[in-house]
């Protein structure tokens, strides 16, 4: 399924959106141009990992449960306790609007 998150120009570098898809909920971030998506559910305890704070000129998500810290390209947690990658979706831009393809994991 595609996701439509908005106007390129509403996703400035350093923003970030939250989107439902379908039964998940995902995060879009603007690392200083680069866009990523990652889905809002930590694979440690399913914390609400997009509601923590990030990290634009790292692309670094922390957990606000228990604090690992993850990679926003690839969804590789970089600290403990969380072990164990989120789902991260490819993004791109169509007509000047910002698109998530989604795969159901
Ligand atoms: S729920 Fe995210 S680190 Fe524990």
């Amino acid at each position: 399924m595609t996701i439509e998150v908005c106007p390129v120009e509403e996703l400035p570098a350093g923003a970030m959106r939250l989107v439902p898809a379908g039964p998940l909920t995902i995060g879009v971030y603007n690392c200083a141009g680069k866009l990523h998506a990652i889905e809002d559910r930590c694979s440690h305890d399913d914390g609400p990992l997009c509601e923590g704070d990030w990290e634009p000129e790292l692309c670094v998500v922390v957990c606000p449960r228990h604090g690992s810290r993850f990679d926003l390209e690839s969804g590789i947690p970089m600290t403990l306790p969380a072990f164990e990658a989120v789902p991260v979706f490819p993004v791109s831009v169509r007509d000047g609007m910002i698109v998530v393809d989604v795969e159901q994991h």
